[in-house]
């Protein structure tokens, strides 16, 4: 790309525009000769950012898999990161706007999409980004993530199986109140999901728009991969959080609440629930 060239085709857009915020989309982005997206410029990159916010792991994982039985790699971060063709390894690189000039491409690239973010769920709030390198045949086990989501291939290719986001078999309620009291990520898969999963080839060159919270796992293909993750969140996913936050505490109670509701539902009423409860909390606490 040059200075003066969108990242996002005009066509890109306009798909976002059709999809958004409920649809899986594939873009078309021109970020793959990016100077901050060399390997040299990425070791740079891991060595500014905080030891904590770098997290990986062996590559060779089955679709579903407990956090807590991922194997680690035995090497260190730059190793990692410099040897990523031969070393059967997967690696996050986690809010690279920690970094100021990936911070600049972060909002840039958002720029481009935010009219249409704002005309259709708000404000975009908590700009965020990450950098996932990953080896041949790597797969990122099945798990759901709390953002709108533009994923960027840049180097090599993947596919990524995403699921619908409102289907309780595929994420139960409990796993999303689990979620928003700090647990992981990942879900239980089963294998008989694998058929309700549309699968998209990401050829570097394509992105995918992925909704909030719809499951998705991804394999590499057979040359190592680079991507990048632009994310953003809106009211809505602070409303279908407080929803699941009030769920919990009523399911603790014995209740058994019904879920919160996809967009265009705005989940209000549970969402104001627990934000006047949680206000009352911190009252209490002080006294
Ligand atoms: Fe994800």
């Amino acid at each position: 790309m040059t200075a003066t060239e969108a990242i996002f085709t005009d066509n890109a857009r306009a798909t976002l525009r059709a999809a958004y915020p409920e649809t899986p989309a594939l873009l078309d982005h021109r970020l793959s000769e990016h100077p901050l997206l060399t390997n040299a410029a990425l070791a740079d990159l891991a060595r500014a950012m905080r030891p904590e916010d770098v997290e990986y792991n062996r590559g060779d994982l089955p679709v579903g898999i407990n956090p807590a039985d991922v194997p680690a790699n035995g090497l260190g971060i730059l190793e990692t990161l410099e040897n990523i063709e031969t070393n059967g390894s997967w690696m996050v690189l986690k809010f690279i706007e920690q970094v100021p000039a990936y911070r600049d491409l972060l909002h840039e690239t958002l720029a481009e999409i935010e009219p249409i973010v704002r005309d259709i769920t708000g404000e975009m709030i908590d700009l965020q980004g990450f950098i996932f390198l990953s080896s041949p045949g790597a797969v990122t086990p099945y798990h759901m993530d709390p953002e709108h989501n533009i994923l960027l291939q840049v180097r090599g290719s993947k596919t990524m199986t995403v699921f619908p986001a409102d289907d309780e078999e595929l994420a139960p309620s409990q796993a999303h109140e689990a979620f928003h009291e700090g647990g992981h990520r990942n879900l239980e898969w089963r294998d008989n999901f694998a058929a309700r999963g549309m699968a998209h080839a990401l050829p570097a060159g394509k992105a995918i728009y992925v909704p909030v919270k719809a499951p998705h796992w991804v394999k590499n293909g057979p040359a190592a991969s680079l991507s990048l993750s632009i994310t953003w969140r809106s009211e809505w996913v602070y409303r279908e959080k407080y929803a699941r936050s009030l769920n919990a505490t009523l399911r603790r109670l014995g209740l058994n609440p019904a879920p919160p509701k996809r967009f265009p539902h705005q989940n209000h009423m549970k969402s104001l629930a627990w934000r006047a409860m949680a206000k009352a909390q911190r009252a209490l606490g002080r006294n």
